[in-house]
């Protein structure tokens, strides 16, 4: 196995994953990117941060991108000598938009790229089902490395798989982002073993309509983000996100909780209906609010 010379850079995109009715299945790739640059180095390890996590995320081994640039290598054959892994975060760390899988994205393909024919050895499907068994579950890594939007689950053999769909170009959303963070086991661990056969029922009806309204209608994205499974019982940790979805809801809104949360997403469906601007004007005081594009590119090569 022989490595590239010269540094890689990739940009990842930020994701929104569930999207409401599709709890660990649906997501959809945002134009809010990090940037990562990584070298094959004669020896040591060297990991630079900025942005978000800087000053917070250890630097070593134990960095996120390292290791799962470390388990591709392991999946290629050989660990490289040395590395340098340089990361410019944009995505807001703990709020539902992505960070991890964008981190675990970044690393994957990165190492990839820096394996002469790399993209020979491990295919598009073997990356993904390496980035979710990194992760745990798909719906955020598989639209960070595909882009767009990706209907992505688990085999019964613990394989996973992605398939990406379509989205109408005059779908947007504007996320509003709390400053206070909730960790993604933390909001897990709020869900219940066992839901009622009735709500697990309305979100699959629900979750197959979204795929029609973000695909062609999108005046039915208002009752193709209801969800049952997930979103209530995650009151408690992010009691201000939910009361906000519920204002934006009332008024014909189709809002949702961003991935585990707290960050709330809007849909945006072209002028004359839901428009960024009018949304953007209900950001609550304390929090960000950004108006993002559906990105088609998932993890790509960066100049
Ligand atoms: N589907 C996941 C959840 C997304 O809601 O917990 C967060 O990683």
């Amino acid at each position: 196995m022989t490595f590239v010379q010269g540094p890689v850079r990739a940009t990842v995109p930020a994701t929104s994953a569930n999207l409401g009715p599709g709890f660990d299945t649906l997501g959809l790739a945002l134009e809010l990117r990090d940037t990562l640059e990584a070298e094959v180095l004669d020896g040591g390890l060297v990991v630079e941060v900025s942005g978000y996590g800087e000053g917070q995320v250890p630097l070593d081994e134990r960095h996120l991108v390292v290791r799962a640039m470390r388990a591709t290598f392991e999946r290629l054959g050989q660990q490289p000598a040395g590395l340098r892994l340089s990361c410019t975060n944009v995505i807001p760390h703990a709020r539902g938009l992505g960070s991890s899988s964008a981190a675990i994205v970044g690393g994957v393909w990165l190492a990839r790229e820096l394996v002469a024919g790399g993209r020979l050895l491990l295919d598009d499907a073997a990356l993904l089902d390496l980035a979710a068994r990194l992760e745990g579950h798909p719906d955020n890594v598989a639209p960070a490395l595909l882009g767009g939007f990706v209907i992505s689950g688990q085999d019964a053999d613990g394989g996973f798989w992605a398939v990406p769909g379509s989205v109408d170009p005059r779908v947007g959303a504007v996320v509003f982002v709390p400053p206070t963070p909730v960790e993604t086991e933390a909001a897990r661990g709020l869900l219940p073993d066992v839901v009622p056969h009735g709500d697990a029922a309305a979100n699959a009806g629900r979750a197959a309509l979204l795929v029609a309204a973000l695909s062609s209608r999108p005046e039915e994205l208002l009752r193709a983000t209801e969800d049952r499974l997930h979103q209530e019982y995650r009151r408690p940790a992010m009691p201000e996100s939910l009361a906000l979805v519920e204002t934006l809801r009332a008024d014909g809104v189709p809002a949702i909780i961003s991935g585990a949360g707290p960050t709330v997403l809007a849909f945006t469906d072209g002028p004359g209906t839901t428009t960024a601007d009018a949304l953007l004007a209900r950001c609550p005081a304390g929090w960000e609010a950004h108006s993002l594009a559906v990105t088609r590119p998932g993890a790509t090569r960066a100049d």
